[in-house]
């Protein structure tokens, strides 16, 4: 009998260089998700700068033939368990893609991007 393979664990990037006042909250925030990600099927990479500066602390969510999204102003001492509600409802989404009421307020206001899977196929006419 064949085993139904494994998803691939969603990627969190986390950018731990932004600076904010006297602190780096992306580090913050990295070392605190790894305390409660608690059996989730994520990994998290530390990432040395985005190119997203002014909007700390910054994050990317991917996972292999779903949308990708950058993430910014995430409040390293208050979002953490927003984001995790995220992760779960970016996992369930077969695109990466979760119906907006399941984006926490900070997700919806903190988008700055997103980005196709490389399998995106899309045909365009143009007029
Ligand atoms: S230092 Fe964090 S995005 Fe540049």
């Amino acid at each position: 009998m064949l085993k139904a393979a494994k998803p691939e664990p969603v990627a969190l990037f986390i950018c731990v260089t932004c600076q904010q006042a006297d602190a780096r909250p992306g580090a913050l925030l990295y070392r605190r998700l790894e305390d409660m990600l608690n059996g989730r099927a994520v990994r998290l990479y530390p990432v040395e700068c985005m190119s997203i500066c002014k909007r700390p602390c910054t994050v990317a969510v991917s996972s292999p033939g779903k949308w990708s999204y950058i993430i910014g102003g995430i409040d390293e001492a208050v979002d953490a368990p927003a984001l995790l509600d995220y992760l779960d409802a970016y996992a369930a989404s077969e695109s990466g893609t979760p119906p907006l009421k399941k984006r926490p307020a900070v997700i919806r206001r903190g988008t700055i991007a997103r980005l196709p899977p490389h399998t995106h196929k899309e045909s365009y006419a143009a007029s």
